[in-house]
């Protein structure tokens, strides 16, 4: 039994944790189990940069953060594209798999990677995802790993934030990461008290979170707080056509870097009030796994090893509800997981006083 693995794509917290689960649960099941480990993600494939892995190599990683392999970002769009000396992508990724006889593929990895994943399987290889990213955006699962220890460091973020905040009677404003959605704002700011949540998918009205502020002056509130997920858009930027709003980007970008910068500008320039502006950034992938996580990567990892003993392919291995389950990736590749911005959860923030500056 050879089964090769990659981890790709912007590393998380427990993709070592994930990969012990899965080597693990084969080593007890097979004798004879050989894991190949690529290098960087879907490049070692592609160029058969690789080690054969050792049983040892999968301890001591539980608690690890990053990933012992080692990650990279091959964009799916970029993957049918032949490299700067005409090599085929994914002829090579399928040569190396045939080349070092393998039996099957486990791939670590958010959505760029499920495409490719998927792509793979269609091209006939025996593929297995395992649904990584702190961003939780990954449709079919109910929970992505690295999601819990990133809530746990941006909470954190903002927790600290707090008590300067508190002692200067300022706003500050916590950016957090997520890429296009705001499940990691979302859970972060109410996990820590924020005032005013701002997520890409309810967009805001300035002049709304300025009535908010001076609310929280009135009511004698020294200071507020923002959790602004990264990809928050105002309601003006997001009636804009996709090609305007791009070009909104470009032009943000010679003055500010990231929409934070220009919120905090706007709200000083409308209220007078001094704001600050923290960027947690890649902290919030970086360090050990939570024990939620390494919990969650344990049991996806060695249901992942259940499927490839079952010969089962072509498969996500999702959390749902309060178990493992297999999905098809055909059913869940390209779709992106989003806030619903009616869902209980914003519903519940909202009457606990939480403002998502748009209404
Ligand atoms: O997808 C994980 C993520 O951390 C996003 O939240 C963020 O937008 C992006 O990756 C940052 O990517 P990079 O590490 O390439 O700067």
């Amino acid at each position: 039994m050879r089964v090769g693995m990659l981890t790709s794509g912007g590393d998380c917290q427990a993709l070592n944790a994930t990969m012990r689960g899965v080597a693990k649960a084969l080593y007890n099941m097979y004798d004879d189990v050989e894991i190949i480990g690529f290098e960087d993600g879907y490049r070692g494939l592609i160029y058969m940069d690789y080690r054969i892995m050792k049983s040892s190599d999968f301890s001591g990683i539980l608690t690890v953060g990053g990933t012992i392999l080692g990650t990279s970002r091959t964009p799916f769009k970029e993957i049918r594209i032949p490299d700067e000396n005409g090599l085929d992508k994914v002829a090579a990724m399928k040569q190396t798999y045939a080349k070092l006889k393998l039996d099957c593929l486990v791939v670590l990895g958010g959505n760029g990677s499920q495409k490719t994943a998927n792509l793979l399987y269609e091209e006939g290889l025996n593929v297995i995802h395992l649904p990584k990213t702190i961003d939780n955006d990954l449709f079919g699962t109910d929970v992505t790993f690295g999601f819990q220890s990133a809530i746990n460091i941006a909470t954190e973020a903002i927790d600290c934030i707090h008590t300067t905040a508190s002692s200067h009677g300022r706003v500050f404003i916590v950016e957090v990461m997520g890429h296009k959605v705001g499940w990691l704002t979302l859970y972060a700011g109410v996990a820590s008290g924020a005032d005013i949540i701002l997520l890409p998918e309810i967009p805001y009205d300035l002049d709304v979170i300025c009535k908010a502020l001076r609310a929280r002056n009135k009511a004698g509130k020294r200071f507020s707080i923002l959790a602004v997920a990264e990809g928050a858009i105002s309601k003006e930027d997001a009636a804009l056509s996709k090609k305007d709003y791009k070009k909104k980007l470009e032009e943000r970008a010679a003055i500010y870097p990231s929409v934070s910068y220009e919120l905090g500008a706007q709200i000083t320039k409308a209220t007078g009030q001094e704001v600050r502006v923290t960027v947690p950034g890649h902290t919030q992938r970086g360090g050990e796994p939570c024990p939620y996580d390494r919990v969650l990567s344990t049991r996806l990892g060695a249901e992942a090893a259940a499927l490839i003993a079952k010969k089962k392919f072509g498969y996500m291995v999702a959390y749902i509800g309060d178990d493992v389950k297999a999905v098809p990736l055909k059913d869940v590749v390209g779709k992106l997981k989003t806030v619903d911005p009616e869902c209980n959860m914003v519903k519940e923030a909202r009457m606990v006083g939480i403002s998502f500056g748009d209404r």
